[in-house]
């Protein structure tokens, strides 16, 4: 029997498909894929955005009514559009000027005002953590002049929640209990993080990589000799506040070539229009296979954070 129909957009957020890259990666052995580019707001962070909303109203953080301002480099900035759109609150969405101008499109058009901020040492498409801490602090201003819920997502749990007590045990269900390693890029961490924890609980041998843009690889304990990356959302140069080092056992770094490469290999093999933290994931999913550090026939997952088509 087919599900009921959902109440609203908020109840199709999660649940999302888990998908096998065997022409992009015929071995050794597999990558699984979750795809979050399914999401309302086309990218894995409607997880967070639903859960660090719902929480805030519940506790009266978030009056009803109230504005909503957040620092985004476009996918967050969606899932709360989405979310602001059901549970009726205005959004603010702060950006760097560097991210692509389809971002700031995507969040108009779902009811958003967007404030574009200059960036500080980035270049257009490539967002840099001084970029990202110039836009956040114009949120945190925003917030304060109207009054407004600031979302916080670095510092706000309910993301890292989201994820273990829904990615994770998505991701584990339909593998159907079988994931020997983990492999994720790190923004805030949430996604990472989150889905770390609840498959380390399930497989407690699980190997858990985070994926960083090349020369700019901080989570292993380097310094970063190039802030500069396509990997946007991502790679911020710096270890994000609720970081646990105990959850990740390697850092795979991803140069931009790669991350180009694998994009269009997801497309034209797979048929997987996705962004590039999604192909820099893929890409060191089959760094990790093919090093010989798994047993033969592992089985790696990983996600497809967003869509392609606001690049
Ligand atoms: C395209 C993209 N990939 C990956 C991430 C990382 O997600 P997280 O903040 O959960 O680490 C983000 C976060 O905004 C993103 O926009």
């Amino acid at each position: 029997m087919s599900p009921p129909p959902a109440a609203s957009a908020l109840d199709l957020i999660g649940r999302t498909p888990l998908v096998a890259l065997d022409r992009a990666h015929p071995g050794p052995g597999r990558i699984l894929a979750k795809a979050e580019f399914l999401q309302p707001g086309g990218s894995v962070k409607d997880r967070a955005a639903r859960a660090i909303l719902l929480a805030a109203r519940s506790d009266g953080r978030l009056r009803p009514g109230a504005p909503v301002v957040e620092m985004t480099s476009g996918n967050m900035g969606a899932g709360l559009a989405v979310a602001c759109a059901i549970l009726g609150h205005p959004l603010v969405a702060t950006m760097s000027a560097g991210n692509s101008p389809q971002r700031a499109r995507m969040l108009e058009a779902l009811g958003a005002e967007v404030v574009l901020v200059p960036q500080v040492d980035g270049a257009p498409g490539q967002v840099t953590g001084a970029d990202v801490a110039a836009a956040a602090e114009r949120a945190r201003a925003i917030a304060a002049e109207r009054g407004g819920f600031h979302v916080d997502q670095f510092h706000a749990a309910e993301g890292l929640r989201a994820h273990e007590q829904t990615t994770g045990p998505e991701i584990w269900e339909q593998s159907g209990g079988r994931v020997d390693a983990w492999v994720a890029c790190v923004g805030t961490g949430a996604t990472f993080l989150g889905v770390a924890a609840a498959l380390r609980q399930r497989n407690p041998r699980l190997l858990c990589a985070a994926v960083e843009p090349s020369d700019c690889q901080p989570l292993a304990g380097q310094p970063v000799a190039k802030p500069r990356h396509l990997l946007q959302g991502t790679g911020y140069g710096l270890v994000p506040p609720h970081w646990d080092a105990s959850l990740m056992d390697a850092s795979i770094p991803v140069t931009d070539e790669e991350a180009e490469h694998w994009r269009r290999l997801l497309a034209l093999r797979e048929g997987l229009h996705v962004g590039f933290s999604a192909a820099a994931n893929a890409c060191a999913a089959a760094a990790l296979l093919a090093s010989g550090r798994l047993a033969p026939g592992a089985v790696v997952a990983t996600i497809l954070c967003d869509t392609g088509l606001k690049y």
